[in-house]
């Protein structure tokens, strides 16, 4: 495998339900890039812990993420709050980080030649995972805005919980991701700060993807 330097690498970082993912995907269809929702990864990690009634070999976690497949991470029941805040929970572990990270760096720096680049999110994606991105982006919107936008996403799947009790949750999860010793949730300094808090979708994809363009011509950096 070939580490290609012409390819377009976006990296976006962001608190839980500030619209990172929806944006992730937009921009992937149109730059045609691979998207990795890393969330997906420590909520799949938190899902194995709590299906094992709370114990997690690290060895065990070695062997399921050898063999993921995207459809893993696709699984409906990842989308679900205890899921979540079992993620931020082993998402605070060094060992677990470092099993995972190999499988992002792939994703990142190989994607398959069909694409144009990768796109990754989450929490490290801009400090740690692809620090050399060509593009980094910080996504937020303010609390009250996520729960609302969470809150609303859990009812179309009918999962039983409240406003408040989702805004209590993501309110816990910031404190957790932003406070951690290793890999803690941050802006940095080469990130493009977009708030998303009075913006639609498609107001904001046009935002970042006028930021593309404007570096990004006919498929040139
Ligand atoms: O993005 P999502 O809300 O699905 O992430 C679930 C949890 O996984 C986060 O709250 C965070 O603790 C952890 N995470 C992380 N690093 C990433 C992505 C997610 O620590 N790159």
């Amino acid at each position: 495998m070939r580490k290609e330097n012409n390819l377009l690498t976006i990296a976006i970082d962001s608190p839980a339900a500030a619209g990172a993912g929806t944006q992730a995907k937009l921009i992937a269809k149109e730059y045609n890039l691979l998207y990795l929702d890393t969330g997906k990864i420590y909520r799949f990690i938190g899902y194995l812990k709590l299906k094992n009634k709370n114990r997690l070999k690290y060895d065990f976690v070695k062997k399921k993420i050898k063999v993921i497949k995207f459809r893993d991470l696709n699984n409906v029941k990842l989308l679900n709050d205890k899921v979540a805040t079992q993620a931020s929970i082993v998402a605070k572990d060094r060992k677990i980080r470092n099993i995972v990270k190999n499988f992002q760096l792939k994703c990142a720096n190989y994607p398959p030649k069909k694409f144009n680049g990768s796109i990754l999110d989450g929490r490290d994606i801009t400090s740690v995972i692809m620090k050399n991105a060509k593009f980094k982006f910080y996504i937020t919107a303010s609390l009250e805005v996520r729960a609302k936008r969470r809150y609303i996403e859990f009812k179309k799947l009918n999962r039983k919980i409240t406003y408040r009790e989702v805004l209590k949750s993501l309110k816990n999860r910031d404190y957790l991701d932003k406070n951690r010793k290793i890999s803690p949730l941050k802006k940095t300094k080469d990130s493009i700060l977009i708030n998303t808090s009075k913006l639609s979708k498609k107001s904001c994809f046009k935002k970042i993807k006028a930021i593309i363009d404007k570096k990004y011509i006919n498929g040139n950096l």
